[in-house]
């Protein structure tokens, strides 16, 4: 430690992507799959799953060039933010805070360039779902599937990005920020991927050795397994047959059913669900190459699309 003040990251928070094609990314997102609309205006979409109690946690930015904007984390204690600061100001780590309402429903937040080259925000507070309904009974907000669309998705769930050097990305990760790795892949000796959680689940965020950085997806979590298939169905019958990337699936890493799609931008989405429960202490999981390449992607199969392999850029002007 750097610092000797403590500080706990809880969870991934949002992510927020850059598209083309704002009204085609509405069709996509909100008609198509159903993600809920928060707010909106005419250069922003800002969006949440199902069962979400954040007011939303996709925002979706009209831009040249599609992409990540940022992926934010929450901390426990709005104190976190300035241990936080004051760590990656020690490791000569580029910062910068921004007040709260900057985006809509956030409060203040931290925002930093990793060392890996990712744009990413952590905060404390941000605006709820309400829970009551006009006569004050209860209402959670997953209690509306009588108004729902497309699949819907649930929850946001994790990112994963392609990074030069895992076992660099690791040193901030793993030991700075205090993730836990479920599992990790290993080629030729050095640390190809790896998945981190700061949860009970596999992973918050997944780092993959590549020509980094950019983006390889952002995941959300669906209300069952036959929602993947659901999905699939729903996309190849809206017309995006040929955006579908991989899937549907079952990794043989973190056990999980998936389908990966791509955004009318070009951002690839993955349609995700179910994977185990651990405690963060548990001895990490460790795939040799041979093992991850055959049934790690995909448990039944080793075989898989190279376009797959694609990835889209990460913000550069971040922070
Ligand atoms: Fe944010
Ligand atoms: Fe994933």
């Amino acid at each position: 430690m750097v610092t000797g003040q403590d500080f706990r990251i809880l969870r991934i928070g949002h992510a927020a992507l850059r598209v083309t094609d704002l009204a085609a990314a509405s069709y996509f997102y909100v008609d198509v799959l159903g993600f809920v609309v928060a707010r909106q205006d005419s250069k922003a979409l800002y969006l949440r799953g199902l069962a979400e109690f954040d007011i939303w946690t996709l925002a979706l930015l009209e831009s040249r060039e599609p992409g990540l904007d940022h992926v934010a984390f929450r901390v426990e204690h709005p104190e976190d933010l300035e241990v936080l600061e004051a760590l990656h100001r020690q490791l000569g780590i580029p910062t910068k805070r921004v007040e709260e309402e900057l985006e809509p429903g956030q409060g203040p937040a931290l925002r930093v360039a990793t060392p890996d080259g990712h744009p990413v925000e952590f905060y404390h507070s941000f605006e709820q779902v309400p829970v009551y309904d006009e006569r004050g009974r209860v209402r959670l907000p997953m209690r509306t599937l009588h108004q729902a669309r497309g699949v819907p998705p649930y929850f946001i769930d994790h990112i994963n990005v392609r990074v030069a050097d895992p076992e660099s990305s690791l040193s901030y990760w793993r030991d700075l920020l205090r993730f836990s790795i479920s599992e990790y892949a290993v080629r030729d000796g050095h640390i190809f991927a790896a998945w981190l959680r700061r949860r009970r689940g596999t992973h918050d965020i997944a780092v993959v050795r590549a020509n980094g950085p950019s983006l390889h997806h952002v995941a959300y979590h669906l209300s069952q397994p036959s929602d993947v298939l659901r999905a699939a169905d729903l996309l190849a019958d809206a017309g995006y047959r040929d955006r579908i990337d991989f899937g549907p699936g079952r990794h043989g890493t973190t056990d999980a059913f998936f389908l990966y799609v791509r955004d009318p931008s070009g951002n690839r989405i993955e349609l995700y669900f179910g994977d185990y429960q651990r405690d963060l202490d548990g001895e990490p999981i460790r795939w040799e190459w041979d093992d991850y390449d055959t049934g790690g992607r995909l448990w039944w199969s080793p075989e898989y699309p190279q376009r797959f392999l694609e990835t889209t850029p990460v913000n550069t002007t971040w922070p």
